[in-house]
């Protein structure tokens, strides 16, 4: 069956037959083919790339600029999937005017399809703003790494019955204000669930339970590629920080050697071209 590119309308049917969406973040091209040609329904350029790429100790430092690179980067290797945006810290907080011109930078100046943006009820008119103006959004509560310090740390969000309530409520506002669909990141599994089944729009978890309308992983996660703390949600499909390890140092070593490059690996010259330059060295010697 020819693929299609997954369009808002697609992830929407998938929600009411009942299929689940699975999406992944990618940050650059070489990813995004490999994430494309797997059959991922959607792509996140997240800017969990300031932790997992840049070396930030946060997402806070993240720029405009910095996401709109990776974007581009990424939209060169996609063209199955659905590519979002991750607005990063402060690039929608301070405007509703700012927060449209930068989510729009997202669809115009890196291709991407939408944009992602965290938070709950505060972030409700920024919302409905972006969506007015044209640009599909996601959006993301629970456990919202922008503003981590804020909720106290790395923590599950919406364990008792009144934050459980203000998510449940920041979930059918944000909906109302034209969310395409919603991130939900550690929150318990029975809250995502019953999120998942109130809202009209599909919902994704990370650390959420198997309730939702689909799920997303960071990749570096999901493949094993990052050799620092691990959540416990996260399931490593592959451990290919040592795999590479390995090989760098294998390499190193042969490199030491003398073993890399072999001969498979050279560009022989003919002999009769050798031949020629190395008479006409020995001729211009004399
Ligand atoms: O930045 C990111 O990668 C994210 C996902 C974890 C949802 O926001």
């Amino acid at each position: 069956m020819d693929r299609k590119k997954m369009t808002i309308a697609a992830l929407q049917k998938k929600k009411e037959i009942g299929e689940k969406i699975a999406m992944v973040t990618a940050y650059d091209y070489s990813l995004a083919v490999c994430v494309d040609q797997s059959e991922i329904d959607l792509v996140l350029v997240g800017d969990s790339l300031g932790m997992v790429v840049l070396g930030y100790d946060s997402t806070v430092p993240v720029t405009m600029e910095e996401m709109l690179h990776h974007c581009r980067a990424v939209r060169r290797g996609v063209r199955f999937a659905f590519l979002v945006g991750d607005l990063p810290f402060m690039s929608y907080n301070t405007s509703r005017e700012e927060a449209i011109r930068n989510a729009g930078r997202f669809l115009k100046e890196a291709g991407c399809d939408a944009v992602k943006l965290e938070g709950g009820l505060e972030v409700v008119e920024t919302v409905r703003a972006i969506v007015e103006a044209g640009i599909p959004v996601m959006a993301h509560i629970g456990l919202t790494p922008q503003t981590v310090s804020k909720l106290g740390g790395f923590r599950v969000q919406g364990r008792d019955a009144e934050t459980a309530r203000r998510l449940s409520d920041s979930a059918q506002a944000l909906e109302k204000a034209g969310a395409f669909s919603l991130v939900m990141e550690c929150i318990p599994d029975k809250l995502a669930g019953m999120i998942t089944r109130s809202l009209r729009v599909p919902t994704i978890g990370i650390g959420a339970g198997p309730e939702c309308d689909g799920q997303v992983l960071v990749s570096n996660d999901l493949l094993g590629t990052y050799d620092k703390f691990q959540p416990t949600f996260v399931k490593q499909y592959a451990r290919l920080y040592p795999l590479i390890r390995q090989a760098l140092a294998d390499y190193a070593r042969e490199v030491r050697a003398g073993v890399f490059p072999g001969p498979e690996h050279v560009f022989p010259m003919e002999k009769k071209e050798l031949d020629r330059l190395t008479g006409g060295t020995r001729r211009k010697k004399k």
